[in-house]
C-alpha cells in the first residue's frame, strides 16, 4: 500500500486527491492516512491541501523496499527485493535466499554490512547510510565455465549508471573495479554455485561508496567515493534503479552469446588502462606490457615487448 501510494505520487506532478487514492486501490480514507504518515515517519515530506490532496514535496535517502520499488522500472530484476538495515553480508544473505529458491532477478539490499566481503578474502567496508550495498541473484542456464563473465558485464553496468548520473567519467580497472580519478568508487565480487555442467545460481555481488565523506586510513589512499569527487549527495535508490536497468540491457547481450562479443567495444571504450603500460600481477610471474582491451571471452589483452599475452585471471595495476 505505502509503495502504490509512493509511485503514484512520484508519478504524478502536483497532487493526487484522498478520493483517487481510496478508490483506486480500493482502501478507506482512514487506510491512506495511515499510509501517508507512515511515509512522513520514514522521512518523505508529503504536504496535504484540503480539497487537493497529497503532493510529494521531497525524499530520503533510504533503501527501504517501498522507496526502491517506486522508482523500479526494470523488467525483471527487483521483481522480489530483501531489505535489511544490518546483514553480515548481502553476498551471504543472497546465497541461502537462493538456495531457499528465490527466483532469478531478486536482489539483496542493506544499509549496512557488519561483515561485507572484498575479493581474494579480503573485508569490505559498508557503514550505514553510505553506500549501495547489494546483491543479486540469477540462475541462468548457462555453461558455468562461461560464468565469470558476468562481473565483466556487471561492471560495465556500473559504470555506465554512474558515468550517467554524475556526467563524471567512471572508469573500469579489468576486470571490475570501478575507478575515479585514479581510486575505487565501487567493488564487484561474483560468487557461483554450480555442477560440472550446471548452473545452481550466481550471485553478483555490488558495492558502491556513494556519500562517504572519508575512509579507514588502510584504504583511504585507494577508496573514493561519489561525493568526494563531486561534491554532491546522490540519491541511492535512483542509482541502484541505473544500475540495474543497465545490467538488464547488457546481460540479456550476453545471454544471446555467452561471451562479451556484442560488449567487447562499450567495455574497451571504459578501459582506465587502455593503451597504457600495466603491471601483471600474475602469482607465478609478474610482467609489465600495454593493456590492448578485452577478448570476447573477458581476458586482458597485454603486448609485452616480446609477445602478446592474454591474462584470464588475477589482478593488474
Ligand atoms: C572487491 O572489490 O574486493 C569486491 C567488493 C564487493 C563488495 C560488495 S558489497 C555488496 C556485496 N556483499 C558483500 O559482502 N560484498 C559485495
Amino acid at each position: 500500500m505505502k509503495t502504490e501510494i509512493l509511485t503514484l505520487l512520484r508519478e504524478t506532478d502536483g497532487y493526487v486527491s484522498g478520493q483517487e487514492l481510496c478508490e483506486k486501490f480500493g482502501v478507506s480514507r482512514t487506510a491512506v492516512w495511515k499510509a501517508i504518515n507512515q511515509l512522513k515517519e520514514a522521512g518523505y515530506e508529503i504536504e496535504a491541501v484540503q480539497n487537493k490532496g497529497y503532493r510529494l514535496v521531497s525524499v530520503p535517502d533510504i533503501l527501504s523496499e517501498s522507496e526502491l520499488q517506486s522508482v523500479r522500472k526494470t523488467r525483471w530484476i527487483g521483481e522480489k527485493i530483501a531489505f535489511f538495515d544490518v546483514v553480515d553480508s548481502t553476498n551471504t544473505r543472497a546465497k541461502q535466499l537462493a538456495e531457499e529458491g528465490a527466483p532469478n532477478g531478486t536482489y539483496v539490499i542493506a544499509e549496512r554490512q557488519d561483515a561485507g566481503k572484498g575479493r581474494r578474502g579480503r573485508g569490505f567496508d559498508s557503514p550505514a547510510g553510505q553506500g549501495i550495498w547489494m546483491t543479486l541473484v540469477l540462475k541462468p542456464e548457462i555453461d558455468p565455465n562461461h560464468a565469470s563473465m558476468i562481473t565483466l558485464v556487471t561492471a560495465l553496468a556500473v559504470s555506465k549508471a554512474i558515468t550517467d548520473m554524475t556526467g563524471r567519467p567512471a572508469g573500469i580497472k579489468w576486470p571490475n573495479d570501478i575507478i575515479m580519478s585514479g581510486k575505487k568508487v565501487c567493488g564487484i565480487l561474483t560468487e557461483m554455485s554450480a555442477q560440472f555442467d550446471y548452473v545452481n545460481h550466481i550471485v553478483v555481488g555490488i558495492g558502491v561508496n556513494v556519500q562517504n565523506k572519508s575512509f579507514p586510513k588502510d584504504i583511504e589512499s585507494v577508496a573514493t567515493s561519489l561525493f568526494i569527487e563531486t561534491k554532491e549527495h546522490y540519491h541511492r535508490a535512483e542509482l541502484v534503479e541505473r544500475i540495474w536497468e543497465a545490467f538488464e540491457h547488457y546481460y540479456e547481450i550476453f545471454l544471446q552469446t555467452e561471451d562479451l562479443s556484442g560488449l567487447v567495444n562499450e567495455y574497451n571504450s571504459h578501459l582506465v588502462n587502455m593503451h597504457q603500460q600495466v603491471k601483471v600481477l600474475d602469482p607465478k610471474e609478474p610482467f609489465e606490457g600495454k593493456a590492448m582491451g578485452i577478448t570476447p571471452k573477458g581476458e586482458l589483452i597485454v603486448d609485452t615487448w616480446e609477445s602478446r599475452k592474454l591474462v584470464s585471471t588475477g589482478e593488474v595495476s
